[in-house]
């Protein structure tokens, strides 16, 4: 009747370490009429948690003592409501805890053509929807763009990868280290990839962009966000979406010059994901034909077991995650 959570122990200073975080048992949550009691299976870890815990994420904060929080596939193990019975596989932000209790209203079912149901996580959940509003929605990819793309194997970056790839659009990526690179190449369909860490990243995308960016996926911000504006093409689209060289930074780093858009006539757009939830739907309707055909790929960056959450988190924090990190509980 234990119920294990991982909570942050402290806050971290600059990149997290696992001392940050310590396992603690609560008793087992019990249902009050019309609640829904759930079983974690699936545990999603994201760079937003970082920013949450700096207290610069627009979902709100998490400081020492509060358990984390994250988004899950849970299994319904009892319900007060009509909406859900039990063995049912729900998505919800069920936290990083084995057991969560929730309002029928704060739990989604999870589409049984997503297969295995952890991609409701990753390729057809947050991260991918992340992808699509940004190629799709906002940029526009359509058959001849040139898209640039960094972290590239990700979570979010794989995923657009591929929707461009289907797109008729030609990918150039970034990634670090040669797997990793070799991976975008083969498994994603890049055109091409290049090493952060051993290449000459300037002089590598006047190369491969010799007539410039149309379109440049910002998951990192940084001297990458500069470097992409500056060669961007004629009415070239921005979308910023994150900032993975900075979230374990406590400063803000500076912009590009604005010269690089206006000289481009350039759109640049922000994106934040929970804009286009009501557009979920529409979304796994469209990728579902390409994932069941095998067009589309996930790889997951997965470990087992709730303890594993917190080395997990720092790896990503690190930038060596290989791919959607994702915890799987017994
Ligand atoms: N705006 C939104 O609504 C929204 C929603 C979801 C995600 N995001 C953002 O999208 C980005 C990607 O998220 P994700 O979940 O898909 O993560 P991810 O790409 O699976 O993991 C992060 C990757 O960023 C790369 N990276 C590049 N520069 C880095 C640096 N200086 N330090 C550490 N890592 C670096 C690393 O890959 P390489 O080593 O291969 O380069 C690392 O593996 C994040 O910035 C995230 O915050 C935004």
């Amino acid at each position: 009747m234990v119920n294990r959570q991982i909570q942050l122990a402290q806050y971290p200073d600059g990149i997290p370490t696992e001392q940050d975080f310590r396992m603690v048992d609560s008793p087992r949550p019990v249902p009050e009429a019309e609640q829904v009691l759930c079983r974690t299976r699936w545990l999603s870890l994201d760079p937003y948690m970082r920013s949450q815990i700096a207290g610069r994420h627009l979902s709100g904060s998490v400081g020492p003592g509060d358990v984390m929080r994250g988004e899950t596939v849970s299994e319904v193990v009892e319900s007060g409501s009509p909406a859900f019975k039990a063995g049912e596989l729900v998505r919800c932000m069920g936290g990083w805890q084995q057991w969560s209790l929730h309002d029928a209203g704060e739990l989604s079912a999870v589409h049984p053509g997503i297969q295995p149901p952890s991609y409701a996580l990753s390729l057809l959940g947050m991260t991918g929807l992340t992808a699509w509003a940004g190629m799709v929605w906002q940029a526009g990819v359509q058959a001849g763009d040139r898209v640039l793309i960094p972290a590239v194997t990700g979570g979010v970056g794989a995923a657009a990868a591929q929707f461009c790839r289907l797109r008729g659009a030609a990918v150039i990526g970034l990634a670090g280290g040669p797997e990793k690179c070799r991976h975008a190449v083969q498994e994603l369909g890049v055109s091409a990839c290049i090493d952060r860490h051993a290449e000459d990243i300037p002089a590598r995308l006047s190369e491969l962009f010799p007539d410039g960016i149309d379109v440049y996926f910002d998951l990192v911000g940084g001297e990458l966000l500069t470097q992409a504006s500056e060669r961007l093409a004629l009415h070239g689209r921005v979308v910023l979406c994150g900032l993975m060289s900075e979230y374990n930074q406590a400063q803000r780093a500076p912009g590009p010059p604005p010269g690089f858009w206006i000289r481009a006539r350039a759109v640049v757009t922000g994106l934040v994901v929970y804009d286009y939830e009501d557009r979920r739907e529409e979304f796994v309707r469209q990728c579902l034909p390409d994932l069941e055909a095998g067009r589309l790929r996930q790889r997951e960056d997965l470990s087992h077991g709730l303890d594993s959450a917190p080395a997990a988190f720092c790896r990503l924090m690190r930038g060596e995650n290989f791919g959607k990190v994702i915890v799987a509980l017994d």
